[in-house]
């Protein structure tokens, strides 16, 4: 019995142990020793990739979000489909959809230049996004690090339901996030990313055509012209159209004026919802908006992340090794 006890005793320990380490191990520092120029190679990639294009900022910080609520932040979507791979690019959410693969892939090969087979694809993607954000005027953070790469692709379950449906209502929403860890707040905050970006007509024209009253009337006619009943499911819209190439606070005065594009952005203001305060908060106060969106990265970056020696650190990004 008492022997029963003692080793309960020390596999608790040992699990609490172990889990603190694996938790410890993302860290802003973690590539300091092993390979010094990764973040700043990483960053000129980035940089070079929304030079060209603006919107390459808001795509790699939506493929981050991407990556993380699947399988933890694994890289795994990146994984080109094989005879032995499902693709996740392929899955609903992601398909021709997601996009930034290749600016992805360049920052991996001026990495693998300078330090081969030390830095893995999912923290690039990582770098990536907060790089993202700091270019076109968004909050900055000490991001980090640590992360290993999957050996697989999980399609089916980025089919099924772990990332959210463009028309969830605000308690799904809800219930997805704090499925992965996430409360209320980092929601409202994390959804502050469709304040650069843009989305296809086909996944909000019925919020435009439903004659609803938590739509502005002007705005759903301007939207109109370029998302007809029929047709034009390609054709972009901005998902700020204030300021669509700036990561400032705008979406959630959009919000306010009913202005939002999607249906899961006006969920979060109106018609008491119950995120009314925060959307009203982060409308009026920038700051405070920037500081919370940093904080809910970091959260979101550290979604089930493979440390130690799980996983692998790819040599290529769209392939296992
Ligand atoms: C809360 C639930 C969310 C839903 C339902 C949602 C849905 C969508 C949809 C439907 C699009 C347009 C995609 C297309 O046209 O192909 C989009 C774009 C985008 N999303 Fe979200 N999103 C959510 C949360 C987030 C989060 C948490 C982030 C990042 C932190 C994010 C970042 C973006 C960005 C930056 C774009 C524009 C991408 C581009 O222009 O390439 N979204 N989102
Ligand atoms: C919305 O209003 C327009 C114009 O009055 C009408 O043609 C259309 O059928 C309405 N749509 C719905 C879904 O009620
Ligand atoms: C805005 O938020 C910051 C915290 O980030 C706080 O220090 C400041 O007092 C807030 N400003 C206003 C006007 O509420």
């Amino acid at each position: 019995m008492e022997r029963f006890s003692l080793r309960f005793v020390l596999m608790m320990v040992s699990i609490i142990l172990t889990s603190s380490i694996c938790q410890a191990q993302l860290s802003p520092t973690f590539y300091d020793q092993s390979c010094r120029n990764a973040l700043s190679k990483i960053r000129s990639s980035v940089r070079t990739a929304i030079a060209r294009e603006r919107r390459m900022a808001a795509s790699l910080i939506r493929m981050h979000f991407h990556d993380c609520f699947v399988h933890g932040c694994d890289a795994s979507i990146l994984l080109e489909g094989t005879s032995t791979i499902e693709s996740e690019r392929d899955a609903l959410p992601n398909f021709k959809s997601v996009r930034g693969f290749e600016v992805i892939d360049k920052a991996k090969s001026e990495v693998e230049k300078v330090c081969p087979g030390i830095v893995s694809c999912a923290d690039i993607i990582a770098v990536a996004a907060r790089d993202a954000s700091e270019y076109v005027g968004g909050p900055k953070w000490a991001v980090k690090v640590g992360r290993r790469d999957s050996t697989a692709a999980f399609k089916a379950l980025a089919n099924s339901g772990e990332l959210p449906g463009f028309k969830d209502t605000l308690d799904q929403l809800s219930g997805l996030f704090s499925k992965k860890g996430l409360n209320t707040r980092d929601l409202v905050a994390l959804s502050g990313a469709h304040t650069i970006g843009q989305s296809q007509c086909f996944l909000f024209r019925d919020r435009l055509y439903e004659n609803s009253s938590d739509i502005d009337a002007g705005f759903a006619s301007t939207r109109k012209r370029r998302c007809p009943t029929v047709g034009g499911d390609g054709n972009l819209a901005a998902l700020d159209l204030v300021t669509p190439n700036s990561f400032d606070n705008n979406y959630y005065k959009n919000l306010m004026q009913k202005k939002g594009l999607l249906v899961t952005d006006q969920v979060l203001f109106g018609s008491g919802a119950s995120t009314d305060g925060i959307v009203s908060e982060y409308s009026k106060n920038r700051s405070k908006f920037a500081a919370d969106f940093a904080t809910a990265m970091i959260k979101m970056g550290n979604i089930e992340p493979l440390t130690g020696s799980n996983g692998e650190i790819r040599k290529i990004c769209s392939f296992v090794n």
